[in-house]
């Protein structure tokens, strides 16, 4: 399967806070053989301080500075590999224009009530999700999402549901998709996955 992918071509994880980004990106990485990107690792790494003292010390604005900075280096600089995003990548039209032609971009579903779980238990909460807005968890992810879904729709080339799939399902079947949307098929022939 690996040999069908296009060298080139990347694959993107956008969706929101704790739909398993990371997760799924380090198997399909692993299964791919292609390195694994997390942006909000490399923020982290590149600002020598976490998402959150970032939010705290330089305020939202700041650190989608830094996002859309490294997004665009990171697609620069590892063409191919698997980028995991943070939630709000999509937030920039010039984020959303760096990830498409980075390559596949598949956003990872879930409804609100299975995020609060799931961030809940979620050892990165801490540091690398500060709240974004001033209300309660249920409603800040209900808002959040519900304005942010036309732009993943938007930025996506296909979605997942994640809700009862084990990482590992969701990885097996975003590969197969790369790997037959990243096949070059003669013009005569329709593409399967334009
Ligand atoms: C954010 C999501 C976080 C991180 C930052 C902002 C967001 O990433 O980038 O806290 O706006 O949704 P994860 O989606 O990896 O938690």
């Amino acid at each position: 399967m690996n040999a069908l992918l296009n060298r080139r071509e990347g694959l993107v994880l956008v969706g929101y806070r704790g739909t398993g980004k990371s997760t799924v990106g380090r198997l399909l990485a692993e299964r791919s053989g292609r390195p694994f990107v997390d942006a909000d690792d490399e923020i982290e790494a590149r600002a020598g301080r976490s998402i959150r003292a970032i939010f705290e010390e330089s305020g939202e604005p700041a650190f989608r500075d830094w996002e859309e900075r490294v997004l665009r280096e990171v697609a620069e600089a590892r063409p191919g590999a698997v980028l995991a995003t943070g939630g709000g990548a999509i937030l920039r039209e010039a984020n959303r224009r760096v990830l498409r032609s980075f390559g596949r971009v598949v956003w990872l579903r879930a409804e609100p009530h299975i995020l609060v779980r799931r961030l809940e238990t979620d050892a990165r909460t801490r540091s690398t999700r500060p709240a974004l807005t001033s209300g309660g968890v249920l409603d800040e992810i209900a808002d959040v999402l519900a304005a942010r879904t036309p732009l993943y729709e938007e930025v996506a080339h296909a979605s997942v549901e994640t809700e009862g799939k084990p990482a590992h399902e969701i990885a097996d079947w975003i590969l197969e998709y790369w790997s037959r949307c990243s096949d070059p098929r003669p013009p005569q022939e329709p593409h399967p996955c334009s």
